[in-house]
């Protein structure tokens, strides 16, 4: 433990749960710019592990028994549930909010405000967007900021862009190198570019990730 995280949890700023594994070169309660006042309160549940090089903003919570990979960057209030994969330089951006077994491979970037619900897999270099028309710095406009959305076990393949606003419905499996410009209905497959719904999910594909003695999320 390094001497600032020991001083985090000194001042009470961090929270570790037990047996967790923070290691070399891991910066915590990093902050943005804009933000002011006292450092935001970051949890880290029971026996998750970050791995070296990951960055954790202030008023970030993360479940127990996760995995923060290599050159992971959780921004401010981001929020992960227990069981989450990280795999390595994957970012999370501000105020995403990520539900428990949620496994996201390397590279993936989850922007802002965004929700990914139980279960849901997301593959490498998936890329969200949450800002249809590329607004920066102008007097006489503000973003319209709006994220998609990835519901309870949806699986998006690798390579695949989901475009502003856009909703992964419940268990859907979306194929890899697709653009998702529509929502994508539940249990259903699509893919391409534009992703197009191919079929509905065959019975085998139905069964949520993560280990069947703890599900509890489904009807
Ligand atoms: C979408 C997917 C599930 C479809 O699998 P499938 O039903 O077994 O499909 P098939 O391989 O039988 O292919 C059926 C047809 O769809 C096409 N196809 C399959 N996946 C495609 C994709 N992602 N984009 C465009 N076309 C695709 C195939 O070329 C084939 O076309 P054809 O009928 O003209 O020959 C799978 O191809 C996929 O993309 N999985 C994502 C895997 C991934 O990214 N994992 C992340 C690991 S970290």
């Amino acid at each position: 433990m390094n001497n600032k995280i020991q001083e985090l949890i000194d001042n009470g700023i961090l929270t570790l749960g037990k047996g967790v594994i923070i290691e070399e070169m891991v910066l915590v309660a990093n902050r943005e710019e804009t933000n002011e006042g006292e450092l935001r309160q970051i949890s880290i549940g029971d026996h998750t592990i970050v791995r070296a090089g990951a960055i954790i903003y202030e008023g970030v919570t993360i479940g127990s028994d996760c995995r923060i990979g290599h050159g992971c960057i959780l921004r401010t209030n981001a929020s992960l549930g227990n069981n989450v994969v990280l795999s390595h330089h994957v970012i999370v951006e501000h105020d995403s909010k990520l539900g428990n077994w949620v496994r996201v491979s390397p590279h993936t970037h989850i922007t802002s405000c965004m929700t990914v619900e139980d279960r849901a897999f997301l593959g490498a270099g998936v890329i969200t967007v949450n800002d249809k028309f590329l607004t920066w710095k102008r007097n006489d406009r503000e973003p319209n900021l709006l994220p998609p959305y990835v519901e309870f076990g949806a699986r998006v393949g690798s390579g695949t862009t989901l475009l502003s606003g856009v909703r992964i419905g419940k268990m859907a499996m979306v194929g890899s190198g697709s653009v998702v410009t529509k929502d994508v209905p539940p249990y259903t497959i699509a893919f391409g570019n534009p992703a197009k719904v191919q079929r509905e999910l065959d019975e085998e594909h139905r069964t949520p990730n993560g280990y069947e003695e703890v599900l509890t999320e489904m009807e």
